[in-house]
């Protein structure tokens, strides 16, 4: 006769935590499951005895009277933790007992119970039955509580090791997956920002662009007030480019001084013509005073757009000369921002060329500057104007003609990229639009189609095209 005490075994939970934090689930105990006991022995009293030494204990007790209950009972609770059978029972004996047992149930840990003769039995128990203790009889109850105690906590401590590598390996698999996916992730967000970047980049250079036409728009409304000095802006800025790059200027300080020289007279927008077409020598001291405003107000203009903050200061002073004799406000030497005085020597360099009127007119604009080093200018950037000034007033024209290519008036239509500008484009109400000497590109072939219905020229394009 056996009874199952019913108490309830809790299972080994499944994780279901995400990766990342074991901490949690490694501590957990699974609810204290009591280990099954299993005592089996033909004789009742036995097992009473049995069941009261363990009354005070904390797992969960069956038994049963034979064998073949005992391997019931087993098949009812595969997760038994611990057997304790008597060798010499009627029907099997304790050896075979615990061998079909540990078929069933493999993982509990196995007692026999032998009288002191029986080694046979004994040692059939051990390797047959796979029983890790024996006990002989009559048993003393201290050693007989320890070993069951002991086996109960080996059982224990397997099942939890056990739960603890499942536990590890799950994770482990879990974390593989992660990876792999995080490595996706990473991939798709590394090429979705490379996207983005290059849409930025894209969107920037949209910006100077637009900037940089701005620009160029501003300074051909300059040109406009006075006719005659119609490329003087792009002249000074491109002498005064060339003077910077040799002087070794970073990029935000080049790109400084050629917004500043092509908009370094936009504050003479607001002067009479009166006063403009006259040269400053023959001004009276009036008109020599609202002329001289022209610089203050180039700045006031440009200083309400934040990024033209540093380049109104150039625009200020390019009127200073490097004796303090300038205006507007007498400055000297070093004491004249750099880029204003690149502005300055660049300027009258170009003022003076196009008065001459002369075919070496170039050649004596720069003797006329090299007077005034030291007194209006900063002799130590002369030389590199010299160097550069002739390459910028050169037309690529004769060079173009040795190269093959001929003359040939053209509507906007017929224009090619590489073709050479050899007359100034100007439209019809006297905006210069292109400077002889041009190289076309696609911007400024489209930038030609459209002025030529806006504001069409007198003239069709003059250019030098191939053969
Ligand atoms: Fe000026
Ligand atoms: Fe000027």
């Amino acid at each position: 006769m056996w009874t199952l005490l019913a108490h309830p075994v809790n299972g080994y939970k499944k994780s279901t935590m995400p990766p990342g934090d074991f901490s949690e689930e490694m501590d957990e105990t699974p609810n204290d499951p009591q280990v099954k006991v299993l005592f089996v022995d033909d004789e009742s009293n036995i097992l009473r005895a049995l069941r009261r030494l363990v009354a005070e204990e904390n797992f969960e007790t069956l038994i049963a009277t034979s064998g073949e209950e005992g391997l019931e009972v087993i098949k009812a609770n595969e997760d038994i933790g611990l057997i304790v059978s008597d060798q010499r029972m009627p029907g099997l004996t304790g050896a075979e007992f615990l061998e079909k047992a540990k078929a069933i149930a493999p993982d509990s840990l196995r007692i026999v119970l032998t009288g002191y003769a029986d080694l046979q039995a004994t040692m059939d128990a051990i390797n047959k039955g796979g029983a890790y203790r024996y006990i002989t009889k009559p048993w003393n109850d201290e050693e007989l509580i320890q070993t069951i105690r002991d086996g109960v906590a080996r059982y224990s401590l397997f099942m939890e090791n056990r739960r603890l590598t499942e536990l590890v390996n799950r994770q482990n698999e879990e974390l593989k997956d992660w990876n792999s996916n995080l490595k996706k992730r990473v991939l798709e967000q590394t090429a979705h920002i490379g996207k983005k970047n290059e849409e930025l980049a894209a969107a920037n250079s949209r910006l100077h662009q637009t900037f940089d036409q701005t620009i160029k728009a501003f300074a051909g409304l300059i040109e406009l007030r006075d006719l005659d000095v119609r490329d003087h802006s792009r002249n000074v800025a491109d002498l005064a480019v060339a003077i910077a790059q040799e002087l070794d200027l970073d990029k935000n300080q080049r790109q400084a001084i050629r917004t500043a020289a092509l908009l370094h007279d936009i504050g003479k927008i607001g002067i009479d013509d009166a006063i403009l077409l006259k040269d400053t020598d023959v001004l009276t001291a009036r008109e020599l005073e609202k002329y001289k405003l022209h610089a203050i107000r180039g700045q006031a203009v440009v200083d309400a757009v934040d990024d033209l903050r540093e380049v109104g200061i150039l625009i200020r002073h390019h009127h200073e000369c490097y004796d303090g004799s300038g205006f507007p406000d007498r400055q000297r030497g070093k004491d004249i921002p750099l880029g204003a005085r690149i502005i300055a020597i660049a300027d009258h360099v170009d003022r003076i060329s196009k008065r001459i009127r002369q075919e070496n007119a170039l050649e004596m604009a720069l003797e006329k500057t090299r007077q005034q080093l030291g007194r209006l200018f900063d002799a130590s950037l002369f030389p590199h104007l010299e160097k550069h000034a002739k390459a910028i007033y050169s037309t690529p024209d004769k060079l173009a003609k040795h190269r093959g290519m001929v003359e040939a008036e053209l509507s906007p239509e017929q224009l090619l990229e590489g073709m050479i500008v050899l007359r100034n484009v100007v439209s019809g109400t006297g905006l210069l639009l292109l400077s002889k000497g041009a190289i076309l590109d696609e911007a400024a072939i489209k930038s030609l189609k459209r002025y030529y219905k806006i504001d069409p020229p007198e003239h069709a394009v003059l250019v030098l095209r191939q053969l």
